[in-house]
Order: structure tokens, then sequence, then C-alpha cells
């Protein structure tokens, strides 16, 4: 029997037809390799071919770390390096206890949809990530979600609203925008209204504040919110991301979360990677204050030149383009031309503001940043139409 005729042929008509629709809008990805000069990971610091954290894994191997977990944390795939890690970390951001997940989207998941209750109203930042829209949507509580950190919108809801637990969710450095969230007047006002705040710092972790604690830990708020996320994936070259939270907290996750609980353990060894990412991460002060440097003058050479960039404020510089085809021309001529850039399209950001989402590391120089603006009016100049 042929393997096709094991698919219902309406299954298939649907999703050729939904492809279509995707290629029709300049909206379908495929998957491809990064060739050239990177603008489009999240290695930060420079640290995914680190030597120190290759050692790390080898060392845990030769001590005996086993190469698979071999079950959920529940069942056979907790281990010491793991509870080690967690403590490790929590002391890390200054939280009281926390919890490692597969991923930050498992985190996300497991976090919002274990914590909130469906008569609950969480308030969501129109710009959150999906992780985050697909925790609520998990959680089945009323959603309100306001204008990207517009904290009047926020203020005036959350008085409104006078039924159920309230909570705000955030992310303290936007990852399509570039910008960041005041935490701290989040905070206060969250605290006015008796609103728990939960914030992800996937983009910010190993980036801001004090020995790259985050952007609660730079604005002393380490305490302050209910939970924290921290991906392990991006500044920190690995893979996992931690929940930070009271120890209640993450007693309830480990039995309710689900993405906690019915899922394979990640290998310890990656345990030992994230502890040597750790130590490199607090002694990065130069690579953090290098991303500032290149990032600042990037966004001053492209505003010179009549690009948006939004109101990045950081190492992720939008370059604001508006239509999907706009946006996947521009993107294609500075590929040619030698560097790994992305469109980003919706559904990742709103219709209508496809953009570039470069990504800045510390490996850059200025040199790179000249040559790409350089590049940028050139592929401006050759499309017709196309305005900064
Ligand atoms: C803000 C934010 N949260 C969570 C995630 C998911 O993290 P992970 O890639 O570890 O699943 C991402 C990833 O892009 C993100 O940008």
């Amino acid at each position: 029997m042929a393997v096709y005729s094991l698919l219902s042929p309406s299954a298939l008509n649907r999703i050729a037809s939904g492809l279509q629709a995707l290629e029709s809008q300049s909206q379908l990805r495929q998957l491809e390799t990064v060739e050239g000069i990177d603008l489009t990971s999240n290695d930060y610091l420079c640290l995914a071919r680190d030597r120190r954290l290759a050692d790390a894994v080898v060392r845990a191997l030769a001590r005996g770390e086993a190469v698979g977990s071999t079950g959920s944390r529940l069942l056979s795939g907790n281990a010491h390096a793991w509870e080690e890690l967690e403590a490790e970390f929590a002391e890390f951001v200054g939280s009281e206890s926390a919890l490692f997940f597969t991923s930050g989207y498992a985190a996300n998941m497991g976090l919002l949809g274990a914590l909130l209750r469906r008569e609950d109203v969480v308030f969501s930042d129109s710009a959150n990530h999906a992780s985050i829209i697909d925790g609520i949507r998990l959680s089945r509580a009323q959603k309100v979600v306001f204008p990207h950190l517009d904290l009047n919108f926020l203020d005036d809801a959350l008085r409104r609203a006078t039924s159920g637990e309230k909570f705000v969710v955030v992310e303290s450095l936007f990852s399509m925008e570039g910008d960041r969230a005041p935490v701290a007047d989040l905070a206060g006002i969250a605290g006015r209204h008796g609103a728990a705040l939960i914030v992800d710092e996937a983009h910010s972790t190993g980036v801001c504040g004090p020995l790259g604690r985050g952007a609660l830990a730079e604005a002393g708020l380490a305490a302050a919110p209910l939970a924290s996320v921290h991906t392990c994936g991006k500044a920190l070259a690995s893979a996992g991301a931690f929940v930070a939270c009271p120890e209640t907290l993450k007693r309830w996750l480990v039995n309710c979360a689900r993405p906690f609980v019915f899922t394979t353990a990640l290998p310890p060894y990656l345990a030992a990677q994230i502890h040597a990412a750790l130590e490199i991460v607090k002694r990065s002060g130069d690579r953090r204050a290098r991303l500032q440097e290149l990032s600042g003058g990037l966004r001053s050479r492209l505003k010179a030149k009549g690009w948006d960039t939004g109101n990045s404020s950081s190492q992720i510089v939008p370059v604001m383009l508006g239509d999907n085809v706009r946006a996947l021309a521009v993107a294609d001529h500075l590929r040619r031309a030698g560097f790994a850039v992305r469109a980003i399209r919706p559904p990742s950001v709103p219709p209508g503001t496809a953009r570039l989402r470069l990504s800045l590391n510390a490996g850059l120089c200025l040199q790179d940043m000249d040559r790409l603006v350089t590049e940028l009016d050139t592929a401006r100049d050759r499309a017709t139409g196309m305005g900064g």
C-alpha cells in the first residue's frame, strides 16, 4: 500500500490549499541554515561554540553522566545535577527556588497552564511571545490583551476587573520589538491592584543586569514577581528554561505543570553545560558592554539613513518594513550580500508590521554594521517604491 493513501485525500487537500494560501500571502516559511554574518541567532554572548561549554559536557560524560535521561523528572529522569542547578539558578536570579523545564515554550505553557484558573483574569501585553499566549489558552483563564506597554490602559483595565484573581504577564525585553518593559512601574501597578506579576526574561537573562542576572535584578526587583521565566537557549547557548518562583509554586508546578510532568527530562550532561554557561555569563561584563555599543551604533546609523527601528533599546534591532513582500525582498538582498537575516512576518508579528529582526551578538564589529547599513540602502534604492 502506498504511504500517501493512509492519509485521507480531504486532509491532504486541506493542507495543500493551506500552504498555497500561506504562499500567496508571502507567509510561507521553509527551513534554512545560517550562512554568512549571523544576525539571526540569539547567541548574544557568542557562547554556542565556546570550548569551555563543550569541555564541561565532555567532563560530565567522563564522570559517567548518562547521555539520555530515561524518563520524566517524576520517574527516572531526575538527577542531582538538575537539583543542584536549580538551586544555583535561584541564587543567581535572587528567587526562593527554580524549576527547570525542557524549553522556554514548555516553561510558559507549564507555568501559566498550571497557575491560572478559568475564573482568573490575566492581563497580557499584545507583543507577548506565542508560548505565553498558548499557556494562557491552555489555562482557559479570562484574558485581557493590553496594547503594547500601554501602562495607562493596563492600570485602567486592572481597576475595572472586579472578579477573579488578577495576573499581569509581560516580557522584560520583547523578542520582536527589542524594547524593554518598565518592570518597576509594572510591579507598582500590579501591586496597587492586587495583581501578581509574571515576567518572561528570555532575552534579558545573561544580557541585562548585574552579572547578567536579568532585567528584574537590574531594577532591584528579584522578588517582586510571582514568577519569572529564563530560557537557556539564548544567551546561555544551551537548551531548556527555568521558572524562578517561590518554593510553594515550584511544588505546585512539579505536580500540575503538564509540560513538566509528561515529558522526558533533558539529558543530565546538559546541566553541566548550563552550569558552565552561568559561570562564564557572570564574568562577561565586557561582552554585555560590547553588545550595547554595537546595538547603539547600529541604531544610530540606521536612523541617520531614515530606517525605522521602532523603540528598540537592546541587542534586538528591528527594521520595520511593513509588508511581507518588501521584508522578503530586503532580507533576500542582505542574504546575497553575506548576512544571515530573516524576514519576520505574521503570525510572529501583527499583520502589516513585517520587519527584519537584527539580532546582534558580541562577536560582531562596527564595520559589519556599516556594511549592513550600506546594503540596506542599496536594497532600498533597487526596489521600486521602497521608502525608508
Ligand atoms: C520571549 C520568549 N519566551 C519564550 C521563548 C521560548 O523559549 P525556547 O526557545 O527555549 O522554547 C522564546 C523563544 O523565542 C521567547 O522569545
